[in-house]
């Protein structure tokens, strides 16, 4: 595994995320069987993840993307912003959005707000990481790929100031 000066630790190999994704393909095929669900991928943390999940999706599926933005450096803002919208719509779909992490929930909070609004058949929650020391609003994700304590993490997609995200694993970032 390569070296990485700004790591406290690493959290999770690729190993580690592969076969975790791989559990969680099989569970949402399974549920969703005959569904056609939606995935709706929140940009940009999810791009690695949401594309390895795909690959372990097997039943017929629609893939979209919305771009939020709430954070700066390690801190959330709290004032959530739709950067880029849905391109079709979720009337009557079954969606599943595929986030990162899921911290303070207030992104989610804002994000369920907006999607409930546009009569989806269910909306449902796929977080590839669950921090839930520091939630401030009632978000329960469905799926999760691994909880996580109160630290701020980097790699797999996740970002410090735009940086790592190209990380093929996750881990602790050194203050
Ligand atoms: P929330 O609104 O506080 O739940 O934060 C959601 C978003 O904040 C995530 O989609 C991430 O982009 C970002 N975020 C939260 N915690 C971390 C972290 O530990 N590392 C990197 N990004 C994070």
């Amino acid at each position: 595994m390569p070296e990485t000066p700004v790591l406290e630790r690493v959290l999770f190999s690729e190993k580690q995320l592969t076969d975790r994704i791989a559990e969680l393909g099989r569970q949402i095929s399974f549920d969703y069987k005959g569904k056609t669900p939606l995935f709706v991928g929140i940009l940009r943390g999810c791009i690695l993840f949401y594309s390895d999940l795909m690959k372990q999706i097997s039943i017929d599926c629609n893939m979209d993307f919305m771009c939020l933005s709430s954070y700066s450096g390690t801190t959330s803002t709290g004032q959530v912003r739709t950067m880029l919208d849905l391109h079709q719509s979720i009337k009557d779909r079954h969606v599943v959005v595929v986030e990162d992490i899921v911290d303070t929930g207030l992104t989610l909070e804002y994000l369920m707000g907006n999607l409930k609004n546009r009569g989806a058949a269910s909306i449902e929650i796929c977080c590839l990481l669950d921090k839930p020391a520091n939630r401030k609003a009632p978000i329960h994700p469905k799926y999760i790929g691994f909880q996580v304590e109160n630290e701020f993490v980097i790699g797999y997609g996740l970002d410090y100031n735009e940086l790592y995200r190209n990380l093929p694993y996750i881990g602790v970032f050194k203050k």
